[in-house]
This record gives C-alpha cells, sequence and structure tokens, in this order.
C-alpha cells in the first residue's frame, strides 16, 4: 500500500485514474502580507470590491488593516457582515443579493472559514442564480453545475484552520435540513490567498485549539486517504472530482503540515505570544488546505457532520454563538482517534508514517500496531490542549450512536475516499469507540 501511494508512474488499478490535478491560488504569506491586499487587488483590476466578513471583525483592527490598503488604491469598497459562525444558506442569499446589487469588479473576504465559504457560495449563486441548495449533489439538491466564472475572489485568512483560502470547496448549513454540505468547483478557488500569522496574534488559546486540529485532521485525511489511482478515471477531465485521493502534490504539503504540528502545536495553543509557533501553525494550515483541496477529506470529516447536526444544548466555552454550537475543529478530532484505530487495518504504514510526522512514540511499533500508535499520540494532543474527552463530554450518549451514523453516512463521497471501506455498523462502532478516551 505504502508505495501504491508514493508512486504516481504506477499503473493505475482497473480502470482507475492515470493521471492528477493541483489547484492551487497565488498565495502570499508572511507578517504584513494583509496590508499588501491593496497592491494585490489593484493588479488584478478591482476597483469596487465586496469586502466579506463576519459581525465579530467587522469593527475589528484587521478588517480596518484591508480597508485601509485597499482606499490607498483607490478601490472603493462596500462592507457585508451578516454571516453566521456556522455559515448557512440564509447568509448565502443576502450575501448573493448584496453582491448583484452592487456591481462589484471584486471580492475580498476577511476571516475564518465561514466567511470564506459565505463568499465562494455567495459568489457562485450571484453569478449563476438560483438557491444555493439547487447546487448541492442529490438528493439535497439538484446538483447544478458551476459552468463558469464567478467575481474575482482574494481570499484574507485570520485564523489557522480551514484552509479555506486555498480551496476550491465551500461548506454550507442548510437551516431547513439541519445539515451541513459541500459545494465544490474550480470556479470557487480564489484568486489570490493573502495569509498574514499577524492576525494570530489575537486568537485565543482555545480557538487556536480547535482550528488546530481541523489543520491536523485534514492533513492526516490527506495522508491516508485512498490514492488517486484507485479512484474511478474520468473520461472528461471536467469531470474530476475534487476528491481526488491521496497524491504526490497533497502528500509533500500533508507531510510537512503534521510536522509543524508535531512540534509547535501545543506550544502555540498554550501561549498566544509564541509567534514563532503561531506563524508556522498558520502556514501548516494553508499548506494543509492545499493538500485536502487536491484530494479530498475522509472519515473524521464526514463523521464530524453527524456531530454538528445533532448537537444539543450545547454552547462551547470561549465562543459568542449561541447554543447548540461546536466549534469545526473539535467535531472533527473528537471521533479521530477511534476512526484511525478502524482504518489503519487499509493502509497501515501510512498510518505509522503519519503517527511518526505527529511526533508519535513509535519505536519498535509494527504495521499492526499503527492504528494504536497514531490514535494514542492525538489524544496526547487532545489532552495537552484541553479538547473534550470524546463524544459524552459533548453531550452524546450511546443512545445516539445510531442517529450520529444515519446522519453521517449520507457522506458518500467522503467515505469512499477512506483507505478503508467502512458501512454503517463500521461507522456507528467508530462512534461508538469515541464516546470517551481517558
Ligand atoms: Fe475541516
Amino acid at each position: 500500500m505504502g508505495c501504491q501511494h508514493h508512486d504516481p508512474y504506477q499503473d493505475s488499478t482497473a480502470g482507475g485514474a492515470r493521471s492528477f490535478t493541483v489547484a492551487m491560488p497565488r498565495l502570499s504569506f508572511g507578517r504584513g502580507v494583509l496590508d499588501e491586499l491593496g497592491e494585490r487587488a489593484s493588479w488584478r483590476g478591482f476597483t469596487r470590491v465586496a469586502l466579506f466578513t463576519d459581525p465579530h471583525l467587522v469593527d475589528g483592527p484587521l478588517v480596518a488593516r484591508a480597508t485601509r490598503s485597499l482606499a490607498a488604491e483607490g478601490i472603493a469598497v462596500t462592507v457585508f457582515s451578516d454571516i453566521r459562525v456556522e455559515p448557512d444558506d440564509n447568509s448565502v442569499t443576502l450575501g448573493a443579493e448584496f453582491l448583484t446589487g452592487g456591481s462589484f469588479d471584486g471580492l475580498v473576504s476577511v476571516g475564518g472559514g465561514s466567511v470564506m465559504d459565505t463568499a465562494k457560495a455567495a459568489a457562485a449563486v450571484a453569478a449563476h442564480g438560483g438557491h444555493i441548495v439547487e447546487y448541492f449533489a442529490a438528493p439535497v439538491g439538484a446538483g447544478k453545475a458551476i459552468r463558469g466564472p464567478v467575481l474575482p475572489h482574494i481570499a484574507c485568512a485570520t485564523t489557522a484552520g480551514t484552509g479555506s483560502e486555498c480551496t476550491s470547496i465551500s461548506v454550507i448549513r442548510v437551516n431547513a435540513l439541519d445539515c451541513k454540505f459541500v459545494i465544490a468547483s474550480p470556479y470557487l478557488l480564489p484568486v489570490d490567498a493573502i495569509v498574514d500569522p499577524s492576525c494570530l496574534d489575537s486568537l485565543p488559546n482555545h480557538a487556536l485549539a480547535s482550528t488546530g486540529f481541523d489543520l491536523c485532521c485534514h492533513a492526516l485525511e490527506c495522508w491516508t486517504a485512498r490514492p488517486f489511482q484507485t479512484h474511478a478515471a474520468v473520461a472528461d477531465p471536467r469531470a474530476r472530482q475534487l476528491i481526488q485521493g491521496s497524491n504526490p502534490f497533497s502528500d509533500l504539503a500533508a507531510r510537512e503540515a503534521m510536522e509543524i504540528v508535531s512540534r509547535y502545536f501545543v506550544r502555540g495553543v498554550n501561549d498566544a505570544s509564541d509567534h514563532e509557533a503561531r506563524d508556522k501553525l498558520m502556514w501548516a494550515a494553508s499548506l494543509a488546505g492545499i493538500a485536502f483541496g487536491n484530494s479530498g477529506t475522509h472519515l473524521p470529516h464526514a463523521m464530524s457532520y453527524g456531530v454538528t447536526h445533532l448537537m444539543k444544548d450545547i454552547t462551547t466555552e470561549g465562543y459568542p454563538v449561541p447554543s447548540p454550537f461546536v466549534p469545526h475543529g473539535i467535531s472533527v478530532i473528537v471521533n479521530a482517534p477511534s476512526i484511525f484505530r478502524f482504518t489503519a487495518e487499509g493502509a497501515p504504514e501510512r498510518h505509522l508514517e503519519a503517527a511518526h510526522f505527529l511526533g508519535a512514540d513509535d519505536s519498535g511499533a509494527a504495521p499492526d500496531d499503527a492504528g494504536e500508535v497514531l490514535s494514542t499520540r492525538l489524544i496526547e494532543l487532545m489532552r495537552a490542549t484541553n479538547m473534550p474527552n470524546g463524544l459524552t463530554a459533548l453531550g452524546f450518549s450511546e443512545a445516539q450512536v445510531g442517529a450520529l451514523t444515519e446522519s453521517s453516512i449520507r457522506q458518500g463521497r467522503a467515505i469512499a475516499n477512506a483507505p478503508r471501506e467502512a458501512n454503517a455498523v463500521d461507522v456507528e462502532n467508530m462512534y461508538t469507540g469515541a464516546l470517551s478516551y481517558w
């Protein structure tokens, strides 16, 4: 399995893909690059910009820096900030109306995943019409394709986790269905990603803990995803799924991201003034975004949706969001140790390598130990960053395992990207294994 993951020239399995595609925006990284937004927007030809952000950032210093930089280049800016932390279809509809009402020639987002994902989805609806739900795959939506360009988008990330500034993916909650779904299209890829680690200087420790696990799982899921050669070949390259499996490029970025997590995650969470650690984590988040944007995630992200959908009567400490709410990174990591115990059998070397990159004590470990070594390391990181101890700490009990499974099993494409086939009973068993860890 290891060789099959690494060798892009190896023959594909029967009917499998023989090529892969890498997409990423023009990426600018470093302290101060947010102040270059104006020049970059001007170079793109922007003269009238719609700036998307959220209610918590709109009056803060990061949006002020962005608007100052745009104004210095003579670019007119109109701000839209009616965006939920869990972005929903209502935010998208309002955002699309805002875009169509303004004759803008450029879109800028300043925020975390919620803001960037809303900007992408609103741009799609503004350009191609309809309601965002129509763009989701059947049976939820009509599978409406995004068949042409949308407003060019410069994404300025303010957290270190989502990687959305580097992906062609938007995840939106549909209120009527009480579910989150994904839309993906090459046209959703931002033209520029601006990643300025000084944005993390004011990010609370608990927020970095959650977003850090999001980036950690993006990298881990890329590294352990089925190789691209085992995904079906497509006759029309335009039809290639963004979930194309692990490939040499996503491997590069995912490995580096995991090694950064190993060295800097706990430091960055425990000390907001540790700029070295936080700057590295910001870089790792973009790397992991590039990685999963070109490989797809698998079971930890698929099973996180069940947790998000069924959360009741809990507000995660430190977030200014009404109940029920669980940060995305927590909903992903909470099941991950149990999941990797299961998936290791499908690609033991890969799991052992991932554990090594994440700093596990793997001395003398054999491939049969891979799942345990990796999950033990993840649990260590969870304990070191004050994560909830499994699903019970989020208010779930064994009685809800069936409902969690029913909710997550709809994420068929992501589940099929896992290195080991998983049916509903397997998913139930993984949720049961995630009830508590210590
Ligand atoms: Fe994620």
